[in-house]
């Protein structure tokens, strides 16, 4: 079969651990791992350490990505209530704005309405607020996209529950988006069951029930496929107090190429969701002369052959039915026989 050609993927969720975490990833690892995933542009959380909720933290980490990223990077700012006055300086050096509502890794937490109102009132109206909400707190979020009429997307969602309450609140001409991860559709508890810490995550993976709504709604609620890549090394994963996180950079376009084959969504959909969604939403540049070229050629997914720096994937062993070959980025071949070729550097940061 001939190869597939597709635009160059958007991952608008991606944790790359700069400052604080840099023995987990960096800008120079975890953007190759994009790019050996056919991603050539990410939004960077600001679940840091220290976070980047502060100008300073927010401005180092735009210039350490300058000097390192292979693929184009944006960063989310993080709302944090002791920082609340600063919000608007830290616009200028972020895409968006993210807002942590229930626990997971790392110190950021918004869980008072003071702050909340604060993030609405004073946060660009050009510029998007994500917000990690489970369970009761999507309700919380749709209520302030209602109240101050502007739009909130909702990363990783993952419950039945969730799909649905966003599904409604569309369907009342709300602007609320939300992603999901490939974890979330390909993975349940079960798994959780059988790779212990490995299957750890925020949201936990799901029921069986839960994976069902989630891929009922992947042709209508769902907006984007995003990775929540969140590396941590396997000792860390190992330990008496493991973090929540796994890889996904990497695995998600072959895992949902995969679903392509079965019939699960076109190949129209997955374009929409992992490329032309992304950046509507988040208002992203376009990248010219950027394109994927994907093999159809049967892949086991191994732990040996992630560039993460976290060298490990809760989908070592699981099949795809093809490969990232090449990546060409701004007519430059950035990934050639699956090997990322280009330097750091070569990307660029946004805004720019
Ligand atoms: O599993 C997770 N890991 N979920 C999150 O929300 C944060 C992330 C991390 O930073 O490791
Ligand atoms: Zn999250
Ligand atoms: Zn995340």
């Amino acid at each position: 079969m001939s190869d597939i050609i597709l635009p160059g993927l958007i991952d608008v969720h991606t944790h790359l651990r700069v400052p604080g975490g840099e023995h987990k990833e960096d800008f120079a690892t975890g953007t190759a791992a994009a790019l050996a995933g056919g991603v050539t542009m990410i939004l960077g959380m600001p679940n840091t350490s220290p976070p980047l909720s502060t100008p300073e933290a927010l401005q180092n980490a735009y210039a350490q990505a300058q000097a390192d990223a292979r693929c184009d990077v944006g960063l989310f700012a993080g709302a944090s209530p002791e920082q609340i006055d600063r919000l608007p300086e830290l616009a200028s050096h972020a895409v968006a704005l993210k807002i942590y509502l229930n626990d997971t890794f790392g110190p950021l937490r918004v869980e008072d309405v003071p702050t909340l109102r604060a993030c609405f009132q004073t946060w660009p109206e050009d510029k998007m607020i994500a917000m990690h909400a489970e369970k009761q707190s999507v309700a919380v979020g749709i209520g302030l996209a209602a109240v101050y009429g502007r739009p909130v997307h909702f990363c990783h969602i993952s419950r039945k529950e969730e799909i649905e309450l966003i599904a409604d609140a569309k369907m009342r001409g709300l602007p609320v988006t939300c992603e999901v991860t490939p974890h979330h559709l390909f993975m349940d508890e079960t798994d959780f069951a059988r790779l212990g810490p490995l299957g750890d995550m925020r949201p936990v993976l799901g029921t069986p029930d839960d994976v069902a709504a989630l891929w009922a709604h992947l042709n209508d609620t769902v907006d984007c496929i995003a990775t929540d890549h969140a590396p941590h090394t396997l000792a860390e994963k190992w330990s008496e107090t493991p973090p929540p996180g796994v890889a996904g950079l990497e695995t998600s376009l072959g895992l949902m190429m995969t679903a392509v084959t079965q019939n699960r969504l076109s190949l129209d959909r997955l374009i929409q969701l992992m490329h032309a969604n992304p950046r509507r939403i988040y208002n992203l540049p376009e990248q010219p002369d950027t394109r994927v070229e994907f093999e159809m050629t049967p892949t086991v997914i191994r732990n040996e052959a992630m560039v993460s720096k976290c060298g490990w994937t809760p989908f070592d062993g699981v099949e795809a039915v093809g490969r990232v070959k090449r990546v060409v980025l701004r007519g430059e071949v950035v990934v050639e026989g699956g090997k990322v070729i280009c330097q750091p550097g070569f990307g660029q940061v946004i805004p720019v």
